[in-house]
């Protein structure tokens, strides 16, 4: 028996009772449904609804049905549409008829959105915890990898020398954004949609405001109509969660190329690693593959929510019950991959020998123009200069610190002996030395203030009705 069977002669057809169904995802939020029917309880008992005996008789059979899912002992009836009428079922049956005042002047278009609300609300704590945790092995690889150089890339080409750490930490800053960004979404998704009823509002006096706080939301939504239909807090975590799988992807995608023979700048630890079936030379890096992988999954999640979502007019549409999957799968794939991530580059292993020797001199060229402007040379005209340089070098089939200094005074007669210092690759490093720049002093002071900003907390733990 359904919860609204009245109006209906006969029962819903079994495999459109399958298709309707959303208790094999929902059930997910069964405690945050608990909880506002706690405070519901709470305002329908103020606004008279409800006989004080009659609230804590509910009270009391809500905190049966909390313990039952707290020790896995819940039972689903067959008759079970979603986990809102599963409680509402089973508190019935814990309290007899007296819960069946519970749903005065609430609706599941109301109750399903606050739920959910509250479930991500209580969800991104955790979710930031497995980002910090990734940024604390990205600070300590820095910390530790401080005295190493490696070839920066750009087109995949080689470009200019940059310290390791840098490296690392250029991954470090896009995971702080995200968790920022995911923070910030608090804002909009701490606002109250219970008490807006189906769509309309309810007609029974219940403070809105008291429940609020209650459950430790910031405030009410302003227009019911809108209440029970707004699913940008859905749009947004999805769009922050593919988000930070297109860093991670960034990331996953660096170290693939670079454990590869080829480049051979980092070697996985076995734990981390995979072998062949078939070849057993190989040692496969899966677990970024993967990361790499469920970015496309994660952007798939956002694309069909918000594919979802366009068609829709006002207010709750049946559509809607598909955004609990792809919130439930995207924060499952995140809390799946963040971990591991964090473990395979513990103890991933360097090779500054391989990273040094992929450095050669014409990655100085740069710096070469920049010597000649500091001797007071036009930059455009440094770079042409040192272009013939790089020209003259190949030409002989040499790197540019072996070009005569002949040669060097031919194109500039500015040029001086001191030209082969710009080619020493920890010298140029050391002159990048402007903030955010790859010099050490200046990697020193990112650290720092990495390490600040990574222990800032994003969310306080609010005592609410329900804890
Ligand atoms: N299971 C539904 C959902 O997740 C709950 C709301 C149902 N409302 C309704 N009018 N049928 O969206």
């Amino acid at each position: 028996m359904t919860l609204w069977g009245g109006r209906f002669k006969e029962n819903l057809d079994k495999v459109a009772w399958q298709l309707n169904s959303s208790l094999p995802f929902d059930q997910r939020m069964a405690l945050q449904d608990i909880c506002c029917s706690e405070v519901w309880a709470d305002g329908l008992q103020r606004a008279g609804i409800l006989t004080e005996g009659e609230h804590q008789e509910i009270l009391r059979g809500l905190q049966e049905v909390r313990s039952e899912f707290q020790n896995k002992k819940f039972k689903f009836a067959g008759s079970d549409e979603d986990i809102h009428t599963a409680i509402e079922r089973r508190l019935a049956e814990v309290t007899g008829p007296v819960a069946g005042k519970l749903h005065s002047g609430r609706s599941r278009n109301d109750q399903v959105a606050t739920d959910f609300r509250l479930w991500i609300i209580q969800t991104l704590p955790e979710l930031d915890s497995y980002l910090a945790g990734l940024q604390a092995v990205l600070i300590d690889r820095a910390e530790t990898d401080m005295e190493i150089l490696m070839p920066g890339y750009t087109h995949l080409q080689r470009a200019q020398p940059i310290l390791l750490s840098h490296w690392w930490l250029s991954h470090f800053w896009p995971l702080q954004r995200d968790r920022e960004r995911f923070a910030q979404m608090v804002g909009h998704l701490a606002a109250l949609p219970l008490g807006s009823g189906a769509l309309a509002g309810s007609t029974f006096q219940v403070d809105r405001k008291a429940l609020s706080s209650s459950l430790g939301f910031a405030t009410i939504t302003k227009n019911s109509l809108d209440a029970v239909s707004d699913r940008d807090f859905v749009a947004e975590f999805l769009f922050n969660a593919s988000l930070t799988g297109i860093h991670l992807s960034k990331l996953a995608e660096a170290i693939v190329l670079f454990t590869t023979s080829e480049f051979g700048f980092f070697e996985l630890a076995d734990a981390f690693s995979t072998g062949s079936s078939l070849m057993p030379q190989k040692k496969n890096p899966d677990v970024f593959e993967l990361t790499r992988g469920k970015a496309g999954t994660l952007l798939g999640l956002l694309t069909g929510l918000m594919t979802t979502l366009k068609g829709l007019p006002s207010t709750y549409d049946k559509d809607l019950q598909e955004d609990k999957i792809p919130v439930f799968a995207a924060f499952d794939t995140l809390a799946a991959i963040l971990p591991v991530i964090s473990g395979a580059l513990e103890t991933i292993k360097t090779n500054p020998v391989k990273m040094s020797a992929a450095i050669d001199p014409s990655m100085m060229a740069t710096d070469l123009a920049d010597y000649l402007v500091m001797k007071g040379i036009a930059f455009r005209e440094a770079h042409t200069i040192a272009g013939k340089a790089v020209q003259a070098a190949a030409d002989e089939g040499i790197h540019l610190d072996k070009l005569s200094i002949k040669k060097y005074q031919n194109l500039s007669p500015v040029i001086e002996d001191d030209v082969y210092e710009v080619f020493n690759p920890k010298k140029s490093v050391e002159r990048r030395n402007v903030s955010g720049g790859t010099a050490p002093e200046a990697v020193k002071i990112q650290l720092a203030k990495a390490k600040s900003v990574q222990a800032i907390l994003h969310y306080q733990m609010v005592q609410t009705r329900c804890q």
